[in-house]
């Protein structure tokens, strides 16, 4: 059952897309860098930019978008756990999350302070993460307008019933 009011569910629905395809968007800008890097832009002048990029955009929305997700996901009828493409969306964000803030992040940091020294490999680093997570934010957000595989249940026996697909 719903916890919020139909104002209050499509304030925090409209939270949710915003934040989401913001996300999605960020990680476009910081591919369209990657890709101007690799084909030869001057690597003092891409690779901090990139830096500013995900430090103060692009992992930032990632937690928020982690954090906004689960709360539209506890706070609609839908739970978290519920339905299959809820809860794939929840292991993409997740994992997708891990990887920005362990990984990504460090790296492209790390990019901007090689200066002119960047090599072609270094300069992939910021092709290949970017085109993988912008390729999960778009499965994340096709899962989201068809709302595929219907809902899990487990019963008190412990048996899982699937059930159509449909609204929760
Ligand atoms: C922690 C991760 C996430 C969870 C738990 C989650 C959960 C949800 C839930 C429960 C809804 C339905 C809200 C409602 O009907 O009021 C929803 C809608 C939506 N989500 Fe997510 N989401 C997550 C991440 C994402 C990401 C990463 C994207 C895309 C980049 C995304 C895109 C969308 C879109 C486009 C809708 C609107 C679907 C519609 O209204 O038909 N979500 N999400």
């Amino acid at each position: 059952m719903s916890r919020l009011s139909p104002a209050a569910r499509k304030a925090l629905l409209t939270l949710h897309l915003v934040t989401s395809l913001g996300w999605l968007g960020a990680d476009l800008v910081l591919l369209t860098l990657g890709i101007v890097g690799l084909r030869g832009a001057d690597p003092a002048v891409v690779y901090p930019a990139a830096g500013l990029v995900v430090t103060y955009l692009f992992a930032p929305l990632s937690v928020v978008v982690w954090l906004v997700g689960v709360a539209t996901a506890l706070l609609t009828p839908w739970g978290l756990l519920r339905w299959r493409w809820v809860l794939v969306k929840l292991v993409l964000t997740t994992v997708m999350l891990g990887l920005v803030l362990l990984l990504l992040m460090p790296t492209v940091r790390g990019l901007g302070e090689l200066g002119p020294a960047v090599t072609t490999r270094d300069r992939l680093d910021l092709v290949i993460p970017p085109m993988v997570s912008t390729s999960v934010l778009i499965v994340a957000t096709v899962l989201s307008t068809y709302k595929p595989w219907g809902r899990r249940r487990v019963r008190a026996g412990g048996n899982r019933r699937p059930v159509a697909a449909g609204r929760p």
